[in-house]
């Protein structure tokens, strides 16, 4: 019996409370003009106070949960991507899984930062087809605002906090008749590590840190590492970028996201941008582009799509998925 892992939900959570380009004006030295220009962005969603990473991830768990049809006792898998948990241990998914009230299987978390949804989606894909877990909850979490240097203009204007998440189901290759994961590639390269990280862990300042980031840099990086990430994963999937229905890519700046569809001849209107109303929310960024996707009917079931990401370590990658 050959398997796939089929996505049969996904969810997504914003925290309630806007914070906009005017806003962050009267804050730092910079304009609402030269955010929307250099990013796209003109607003972004933080978390309140009391609001924590595992609570971002279980209001988008929930939403994936009914979209599927699954309750708490179906799931068996649990995977967390975050750069911002609630505590250095136990695991952000372990706390997930007692507060939706789940009970069997594993809970762990992953930490790719910016590419953490699609390092996950590539992990639960192998332990549901290899068949070791028959249902996962993939979770991309953030609270990215907690770690961002509020008098830093060139990252503080760039982030945002929210969730996503997708039930990823085992089904057999004949039920899933068509659907599922096809291929993931999954890239780091630690010499990198300098043009983006945060100043601080538990084993060297003991407090979390801030995020610093030489932008340019990695903005060079991005354009030709996610283009080169898009086009592995095709070639191993065996199918011609051209034959993609819908681009999700990591919001992380608008320019870049067109810079790829140009490099690779993709059609802007195949794009699912939510980077104007969210920023960049890391790991939680193609989660919560998909859902939206889904919500107003552009991803359909059978559609096939492809995520991209790049981020801290500097880590990239790529997936190809039948919706
Ligand atoms: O998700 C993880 C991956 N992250 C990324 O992919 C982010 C990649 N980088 C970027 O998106 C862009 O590099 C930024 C949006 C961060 C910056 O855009 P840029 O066009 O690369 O600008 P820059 O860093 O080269 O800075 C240009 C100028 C500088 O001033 P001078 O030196 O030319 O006088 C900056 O000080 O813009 C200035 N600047 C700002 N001005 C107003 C930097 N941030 C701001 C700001 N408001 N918020």
């Amino acid at each position: 019996m050959s398997l796939k892992a089929v996505v049969s939900g996904c969810g997504a959570y914003l925290p309630e409370r806007v914070l906009t380009n005017q806003d962050l004006a009267r804050q730092v030295d910079t304009s609402d003009e030269w955010i929307r220009e250099r990013t796209g962005i003109r607003q972004r969603h933080i978390a309140a106070d009391e609001e924590k990473t595992s609570d971002l991830a279980v209001e988008a768990a929930k939403a994936a949960l009914t979209a599927s049809g699954y309750g708490p006792d179906d799931i068996d898998l649990i995977i967390v991507a975050t750069t911002t948990p609630d505590l250095t241990f136990p695991a952000t998914a372990a706390i997930v899984q007692a507060k939706l009230g789940v009970e069997n299987g594993a809970a762990f978390d992953i930490q790719a930062v910016c590419t953490g949804f699609v390092y996950a989606l590539s992990v639960a894909e192998k332990f549901l087809t290899y068949g070791q877990h028959k249902r996962a909850l993939i979770i991309g979490a953030e609270t990215f605002s907690r770690i961002l240097d509020w008098e830093d203009r060139a990252t503080c204007v760039l982030f945002g906090d929210g969730a996503g998440a997708f039930v990823l189901e085992a089904q057999d290759e004949k039920v899933a008749d068509g659907r599922g994961v096809v291929a993931s590639y999954l890239r780091c390269d630690g010499r990198l590590a300098d043009l983006l990280y945060v100043d601080g862990g538990v084993s060297t300042t003991g407090e979390a840190g801030r995020v610093r980031m030489q932008g340019n840099r990695v903005f060079r990086e991005a354009v030709t590492r996610i283009s080169e990430a898009m086009e592995s994963v095709s070639e191993i999937a065996g199918i011609d970028v051209s034959s993609i229905d819908w681009f999700v890519p990591h919001q992380a700046n608008e320019r870049i996201i067109q810079g790829v569809v140009k490099k690779l001849a993709l059609r802007p209107n195949q794009v699912i941008s939510t980077i104007a109303e969210q920023g960049n929310t890391s790991a939680a960024s193609i989660p919560l582009a998909y859902a939206v996707g889904v919500a107003d009917g552009r991803i359909k079931p059978g559609d096939l799509v492809m995520l991209e990401a790049m981020g801290g370590g500097l880590t990239w990658g790529a997936a190809l998925l039948y919706a």
